[in-house]
């Protein structure tokens, strides 16, 4: 049996895991975690505190090592791949933490991944190839995220909401085949929660996003897929409104 097929790897699944866990001095953070991400879909992970969410995260992105449980991408497996190179291939994570280079103008922070991208290694504003090309695809990244009027501000000076934007419009400018994104809702005002909802609802189309987020209204508008987590291990599975009924999981978050 080929690996692929041994580890539950399907025509639809883009990231397959298998028996993950992790343990932190004894206490284990992720017990024995399977979870199978279909491609096209936007899959949450949600759960209590400390039921282990961004711990997944983390070992989904290669970011923390398993101790046990196997990690398969688009048929091959990753489970001992290192983060830079998941990357190169096609994985990209957002940080809970917003990630844009604070003295840079949200245009050259979009150029970065751009020229990456492009495989340029010198710094933007030394080269020429190509350049109309990146700051029109610039511009296109700018307007789809709703930055077009903060394209010369420095990102640092950026109202809360905008940055997180910016910081989901870095991520999708690298095209990811498959998007981890880590609390996008985290620290946002409710007119912000509603545009970075639609945001990442129009990102949906052709990308396969994994999603840790609190705000259960934003996980049942986008999710086509939710996991919950508790203690570790995963409690329910599927859409929204089912899991939501699920006394497991009411009891779950109502014990919290
Ligand atoms: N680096 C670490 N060292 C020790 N304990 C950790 C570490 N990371 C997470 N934990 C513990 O593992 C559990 C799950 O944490 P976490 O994955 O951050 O949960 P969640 O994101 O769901 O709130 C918590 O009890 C937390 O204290
Ligand atoms: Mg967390």
């Amino acid at each position: 049996m080929n690996a692929a097929i041994a580890s539950g790897m399907d025509a639809e699944s883009i990231l397959v895991a298998k028996g993950l866990t992790r343990s932190f001095s004894g206490f284990t953070a992720v017990k024995n975690v399977d979870i199978k991400v279909s491609r096209n879909t936007i899959h949450s992970v949600i759960g209590p505190n400390g039921a282990g969410k961004s711990t997944l995260f983390n070992l989904l992105t290669r970011f923390l090592e398993a101790d046990a449980g196997t990690i398969t991408y688009k048929g091959a497996d990753v489970t001992r791949t290192r983060p830079a190179q998941l990357a190169r291939q096609g994985v990209v994570r957002s940080f809970q933490i917003s990630a844009v280079f604070p003295h840079l103008t949200a245009s050259q922070n979009l150029c970065i991944p751009l020229q990456r991208m492009a495989g340029f290694t010198k710094v933007f504003w030394r080269s020429t190839v190509c350049m109309s090309e990146i700051e029109d695809r610039v511009a296109d990244l700018l307007k789809r995220f709703g930055l077009s009027a903060y394209a010369h501000v420095a990102a640092g000076e950026l109202p809360y909401g905008r940055k997180r934007a910016l910081e989901l419009a870095t991520t999708f400018a690298l095209e990811p085949e498959l998007a981890l994104l880590d609390e996008p809702m985290a620290g946002l005002g409710i007119e912000d929660v509603a545009r970075v909802t639609d945001l990442i609802a129009a990102q949906a189309g052709g990308n396969t996003i994994v999603m840790v987020e609190h705000n259960l209204k934003v996980v049942q508008k986008l999710s086509d897929v939710v996991t919950v987590l508790c203690r570790g291990e995963v409690l329910a599975e599927g859409p929204y409104d089912t899991v939501a009924e699920d006394p497991r999981v009411l009891e779950a978050y109502i014990g919290h």
